[in-house]
């Protein structure tokens, strides 16, 4: 099966996980893009959707999905959305997309995050994959010095300005072995934005796409 494949099996197989009649928070990027287009198979069982991306609201609103307004949106069930990388535990690196700072805001409304990933995804210590740091401009040359403090190589990610009007700092070879501490610390930092570490914001569950179908791992 190819990657593209496994990204149609477990956009489709996170359709079990929406429930009927509420509202649904939705992730950024192209297995999410699958889950959209199986979610409008079910837009009249649905209350809406809460959006992490103009992207996403785009393709959302071209199937006749109503998008919500997050503000008006008290909690919601069930947030489905990609990753990155995720370990076994649930933690993850976000931001590949750079939608990492509206994913994480959905994701903390929600009661359970669904990671849906082809097998490539998982991995047993985060930061392999470069870790995206969202940020505010005029910090971005301080924070990339804290970032290299800490033994990573921080490269500000050209041409990229963010929904939010921000840039975005990925950070190669770290070891991100205590995700939870990581992600704290770097939030304490002026002009950080977001870190695309979901520790506080894990999975509840992830559907992993194997060439031997879908493997559900609950955290
Ligand atoms: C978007 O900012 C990201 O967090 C995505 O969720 C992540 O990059 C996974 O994207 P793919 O499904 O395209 O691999």
């Amino acid at each position: 099966m190819t990657q593209d494949e496994l990204k149609a099996l477990v956009g489709q197989a996170a359709l079990a996980y929406v429930v009927p009649g509420s509202v649904v928070g939705v992730g950024t990027g192209s297995t999410v893009n699958c889950f959209i287009d199986a979610l409008a198979a079910m837009k009249d069982r649905i209350a809406g959707a809460v959006s992490s991306s103009e992207k996403s609201t785009e393709r959302l609103r071209g199937h006749g999905i109503r998008v919500l307004d997050a503000n008006t949106v008290d909690g919601i069930p069930v947030y489905i959305d990609g990753a990155d990388e995720i370990d076994h535990a649930g933690n993850m690196i976000k931001g590949g997309g750079a939608a990492l700072t509206r994913e994480k805001i959905v994701a903390d409304k929600a009661e359970r995050f669904i990671c849906i990933a082809d097998q490539s995804k998982l991995v047993d210590t985060l930061g392999k994959f470069p870790l995206p740091v969202e940020v505010i401009p005029m910090a971005a040359a301080q924070i990339a010095r804290k970032l290299r403090a800490l033994g990573g190589q921080a490269v500000l990610r050209h041409g990229v300005v963010t929904d939010n009007g921000c840039h975005i700092i990925d950070v190669a070879g770290l070891q991100i072995v205590d995700p939870a501490a990581t992600e704290c610390e770097m939030n304490q930092w002026p002009g950080v934005v977001t870190v695309g570490i979901f520790a506080r914001n894990r999975a509840s569950v992830c559907l992993l796409g194997t060439p031997e179908g879908v493997k559900t791992l609950n955290f």
